[in-house]
């Protein structure tokens, strides 16, 4: 089976954005890590990133595919900022009936208030923030037993 892992917009700048919050690594590090978790479950890995939300809802489409297939173990799904302003994923998400994992590298919940809602949550399985990178690793530690 195969792990989808889906990151948004800005996080291509993972490891010199903001790495107060976001930290050192860079989203090749993020790659590599989820490479290696996967392999430990004996799952294939896409891992893909845009800063354009309708390239987003098109790979959560192609996800959708591989679940209808019985082929995906599973979608983390990192969609930065249209966590918070995104009707189309959540729709994209819920119309696929993806099994998904709202993931964040930073604690949301600790910053600003417009991050506090997120669009996805409802169709999410589980909800991850606040590990930072490792939070990738649990995700797909945690789908793999699904
Ligand atoms: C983020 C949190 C979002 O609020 C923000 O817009 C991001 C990254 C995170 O991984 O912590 O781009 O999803």
């Amino acid at each position: 089976k195969t792990v989808f892992v889906l990151n948004g917009p800005n996080l291509n700048l993972l490891g010199t954005r903001e790495p107060h919050i976001y930290g050192a690594h860079t989203l090749a590090d993020v790659q590599q890590l989820c490479q290696s978790a996967c392999e430990r479950h004996g799952l294939a890995l896409q891992f893909r990133q845009s800063n354009h939300e309708g390239q987003l809802v098109d790979w959560v489409h192609e996800a959708g595919r591989l679940h209808a297939d019985g082929r995906l173990a599973g979608l983390v799904l990192n969609a930065g900022a249209y966590t918070h302003t995104s009707v189309a994923l959540l729709d994209a998400v819920k119309g696929t009936g993806v099994p998904m994992v709202e993931l964040h590298i930073s604690n949301v919940h600790a910053r600003e208030p417009f991050r506090h809602h997120s669009y996805l949550s409802a169709a999410a399985r589980a909800v991850l923030c606040g590990f930072g990178v490792q939070g990738y690793v649990l995700a797909i530690d945690g789908l793999a037993q699904w």
